[in-house]
């Protein structure tokens, strides 16, 4: 169980997040490009790894990339950093194995080969001759033994080898994935104490999201076998909008089965759409914790309202009055060691406000912001 976890300062007392009294782990960080989400979850992900938990991020669309760290976090963020990089050693994630569950029993090799492929088969949008293909190519790499021997790429191996036309076609469709070797049993994606970046950046975006998807849905896949009760894993998706969204789809999944699973979410995405029929929009809600930082300025009603629905007036102002790294906290806060159950603006921010801002060589002034409390101004 993970402790209370710091998330900035009201009138400059500190403010926690009551992990202990929370109903889930899960955090949503809502708000426009530019307010702060990316920075607070980085830092968030370094407070959870040093309590020697498991993180594990997707960087795709290259929202996680080294050189977005914000320089006053760095040092921290590197001392649990774990990068994984698809064109290195691969991602390890064991894919086609059968899962032995905690009880000591052990899934067939067709159930686990059949799992598998379904995935690939939604991320990859196949059809249903392509999916007969890929499972009958599967099928084969695995009991010849190639599959063992040489890992994912066997895979290719026995479509190219098939000669008919489907294979063909299906080998061409999954080529880069042979070619940079991306699902080579390699690094392992789940170090405990680490803050394990799967990086995805240099994929094609299509690509890029379809690899996100069959990662999630594994991650799904073996949270039902049970396989994060006893070490618990905190899963990290920025911009969390560009991936599937739909009610069968793990993200979606995660956030209402996945506390009992032992699968924590670190969600942060710019849109919150009213009225959407998208299930990881409606579903964002259920997150325990939810940081809501600038709106963009036709989402500040509506962001009021999520806040406190009989109370938009005192909130709308508010919202637009936030500066960067500030946020409406809502959920089990714990200040000065006191329970509330209130939400709070919290200024988040991180290093030296009255200092020269090195990140963008331009002298910053302190101003009074919020709450009295010292914000960022440039001039
Ligand atoms: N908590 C913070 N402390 C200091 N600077 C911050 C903080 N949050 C954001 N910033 C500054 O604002 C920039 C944009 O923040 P970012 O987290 O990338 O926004 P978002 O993810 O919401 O688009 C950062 O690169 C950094 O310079
Ligand atoms: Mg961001």
């Amino acid at each position: 169980m993970i402790q209370n976890i710091k998330l900035g300062h009201y009138d400059g007392a500190e403010v926690s997040w009551d992990t202990e009294n929370s109903p889930n782990l899960h955090i949503a960080a809502i708000g426009s490009s530019g307010s702060g989400k990316t920075v607070k979850i980085q830092e968030i992900m370094c407070y959870i790894a040093a309590q020697g938990e498991t993180v594990v991020a997707i960087n795709s669309h290259g929202v996680l990339n080294k050189d977005q760290i914000l320089p006053a976090l760095r040092v921290r963020y590197e001392k649990y950093l774990h990068d994984i990089n698809i064109h290195g050693k691969g991602i390890g994630i064991r894919l086609f194995e059968p899962v032995t569950y905690p009880d000591g029993d052990t899934e067939s090799i067709e159930n686990a080969i059949s799992a598998d492929t379904d995935i690939f088969c939604r991320a990859f949008k196949m059809g249903v001759k392509q999916r007969a293909a890929l499972r009958g190519a599967i099928g084969n790499a695995v009991s010849d033994g190639n599959y063992a021997k040489y890992g994912f790429n066997s895979i290719e191996d026995e479509l190219k080898g098939s000669q008919d036309v489907v294979s063909m076609e299906l080998a061409e469709k999954l080529h880069f994935l042979f070619a940079n070797n991306v699902f080579t049993d390699g690094e392992d994606i789940f170090k405990k104490g680490k803050i394990n970046v799967i990086h995805l950046n240099r994929l094609d975006v299509n690509t890029q999201e379809a690899v996100a998807e069959v990662i999630l849905s594994h991650i799904w896949r073996l949270a039902n076998a049970d396989q994060f009760k006893e070490n618990n894993i905190f899963v990290c998706i920025d911009e969390c909008q560009n991936v599937g969204a739909g009610k069968n789809d793990p993200l979606p999944l995660l956030i209402s089965e996945g506390r009992r699973m032992g699968v924590n979410l670190i969600l942060a995405t710019q849109m919150i759409l009213q009225g959407t029929t998208n299930t990881l929009q409606q579903r964002i809600t259920q997150c325990a914790l939810t940081l809501f930082f600038k709106p963009a300025s036709n989402r500040i009603s509506l962001t009021a309202k999520m806040i406190n629905s009989c109370n938009e007036a005192f909130w709308a102002p508010k919202l637009s009055k936030l500066q960067v790294g500030e946020f409406v906290a809502q959920g089990n806060l714990s200040i000065v060691g006191r329970s509330i159950a209130y939400p709070l603006i919290v200024d988040g921010y991180i290093g030296e406000k009255s200092s020269i801002d090195t990140t963008e060589s331009r002298i910053v002034f302190p101003k009074m912001g919020v709450n009295g409390v010292i914000t960022k101004e440039g001039v």
